[in-house]
């Protein structure tokens, strides 16, 4: 194991490990989905040496910590949250020792790296499914998963009726080693997405020990991938989702697969493990849950540190809507000690530069495409955007930032059937379009193959011809581009401590507008349709260019409190 340079961490943290310092509490952590980063070996797909490549653009951008999507050995049946190995990286990504390296070098920069494990489900690859396949009805091997009996006269009907996330039934039928039809198995995402049985010690044991190997090659923490889903209901009684929720359930109470109360002692345990490390570990919930207040059941203060607010996210762009969230959220999430979070875009939704100007007919929920209603328009997106991520950097608490945002990347509708990718496409047979349109690898070189992705100009998914307007190197030395945005951001957030100071909010600017105090610094936002008129003062940042004392619509600016 290499001896990390651990000096800049230390540095960037000097207060830290007092309870309510550390520095998970106000950390801007930026989302890397390795698959569409950068491409180091030239196979049209991203990888940890591409990671590497760029750590200093991050830093430059001013982020505290990256998380990354699976990078372990996989199929890739679902872009790698179908892991086979949980303790090896997939070739397609590199090597353990460049995994090593890339943990070294965003280390020697400051920058923590953030790890996604997959708890809920394995590939179908991995060892123990293939031995589980291998074994009879009822053995230890089997154990480890949810194999159940079909019902009907010869086991021929699923043991309930549970769907798929992606679509479909969310149970398949195996075969018994003599060739008769047996047994099924319960895979909440896709076929090759097994769910383990988490009432089984074998698996939390072996969790323990996955938790274990990554900390100890010095990772920071953990994003827990569908962290509500891994406990089911004792008898697994038959539910229909509504038609209308979000993919993950979120809208609804009372699910029997979805936040369970057994699921909080698997975080207790796995609280008890972190805490055996130095350096305040921390671990994320991805938890879709009707409430905030549900959600905060998940960061009590022996479970995890953080949760993603994915209120927050799905909150539409308007002034009343945003000023309840946000108060709800900095009432929940501290009453029970931990930080808010927030998050606007991530792998597996429209990116906000497009989802804030869809229109009702158009929900987010399943993706976007070339026949979707409402097809959101550009400029309003992106100003609408620029203006989100200037309220959102300004709340106390830790926010996400999804790779490309800091470019203004708009999600990318015109993909064609063939190219797509998602499995959710494929299981409602091309009804929801899915989550590639936000997964189109970056624009780093205007001009570069791939727009500076990949060496010889491969792209797992095409990139539409306006990448080249969105490149990091048109935006980087452009005082007005989404890039210079960001970093003046980031910037005077760290500076000014906003993460761990308090919100005020200030009334009376109209309905139609969110205003607030955070530390030195007073924000006011404008959703309505016209210009407001603004307090004389000094402006700190703008989300767009001003002229003269009003605020535009779509418009965000900091100003030094008085
Ligand atoms: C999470 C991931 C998503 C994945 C699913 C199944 O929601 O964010 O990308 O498809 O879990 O692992």
């Amino acid at each position: 194991m290499p001896s990390h340079d651990m000096t800049a961490l230390a540095d960037a943290s000097a207060a830290a490990s007092t309870v309510g310092s550390e520095w998970w509490r106000s950390a801007v952590i930026y989302q890397i989905y390795p698959r569409s980063f950068a491409d180091a070996s030239g196979d049209g797909i991203g990888d940890l040496p591409g990671v590497t490549t760029h750590l200093d653009d991050l830093k430059q951008l001013g982020v505290d910590a990256i998380w990354l999507s699976p990078f372990m050995t996989s199929p890739q049946k679902d872009a790698g949250y179908d892991v086979a190995d949980y303790c090896d990286v997939d070739p397609l990504f590199g090597t353990l020792g460049d995994f090593d390296d890339m943990l070294e070098a965003a280390h020697a920069r400051g920058i923590r790296v953030i790890v996604d494990l997959v708890p809920n489900h394995s590939s179908d690859q991995h060892v123990w499914f293939q031995e589980a396949l291998a074994a009879a009805p009822g053995s230890a091997e089997r154990a480890r998963y949810m194999f159940r009996d079909g019902k009907g006269e010869n086991g021929e009907l699923p043991p309930n009726n549970w769907e798929s996330v992606f679509g479909g039934d969310a149970w398949t039928r195996v075969t018994e080693a003599d060739g008769t039809p047996g047994q099924w198995y319960l895979h909440l995402f896709d076929t090759s997405q097994p769910d383990f049985d988490w009432s089984n010690e074998v698996v939390r044991a072996e969790f323990r020990r996955i938790l274990r190997f990554w900390l100890d090659r010095g990772t920071d923490g953990f994003r827990v991938d569908v962290a509500h889903g891994l406990v089911k209901e004792a008898g697994l009684p038959d539910y229909t989702p509504d038609p209308e929720s979000g993919s993950m359930g979120g809208d609804e109470a009372d699910v029997p697969y979805w936040g369970q109360p057994g699921v909080h002692e698997v975080y207790r345990d796995w609280h008890g493990v972190l805490a055996e490390y130095d350096g305040d570990r921390a671990l994320c919930a991805e938890a879709w849950l009707p409430t905030i207040e549900k959600t905060a059941l998940w960061v009590r203060p022996d479970e995890m540190h953080q949760a993603f607010n994915f209120e927050y996210l799905e909150t539409a762009w308007d002034a009343a809507k945003l000023r309840a969230v946000i108060t709800e959220s900095l009432r929940a999430y501290p009453a029970v000690g931990a930080p808010s979070t927030w998050v606007l875009s991530n792998h597996d939704v429209v990116r906000h530069a497009s989802r804030l100007a869809l229109t009702a007919e158009n929900p987010q929920g399943f993706g976007i495409g070339p026949n979707s209603p409402g097809t959101p328009i550009a400029d309003v997106g992106l100003r609408r955007a620029r203006a989100a991520t200037s309220v959102m950097l300004a709340l106390p608490g830790s926010a996400y930032l999804y790779q490309g945002e800091e470019l203004g990347l708009p999600e990318v509708i015109d993909i064609s059937d063939d190219a797509r990718q998602d499995p959710t496409w494929f299981r409602t047979k091309g009804e929801r379009y899915g989550r590639d349109g936000c997964r189109v690898p970056l624009p780093w070189d205007a001009t570069g193959p791939a727009y500076g992705f990949s060496p010889d100009g491969a792209s797992w998914l095409p990139q539409p011809a306006e990448w080249a307007t969105f490149a990091r190197d048109v935006q980087v030395d452009d005082p007005a581009s989404t890039l210079s945005l960001y970093r003046a951001l980031l910037a005077e957030r760290r500076a000014r401590d906003l993460g761990v100071s308090a919100l005020e909010w200030v009334d009376g600017l109209g309905d139609d507008v969110i205003a607030f105090h955070n530390g030195n610094v007073t924000v006011i936002a404008n959703l309505g349709e016209t210009p407001i008129a603004i307090p004389a003062g000094t402006v700190i940042v703008t989300s767009e260019r001003l002229t003269g004392d009003t605020l535009p619509v779509d418009t965000t600016v900091w100003l030094e409190r008085h």
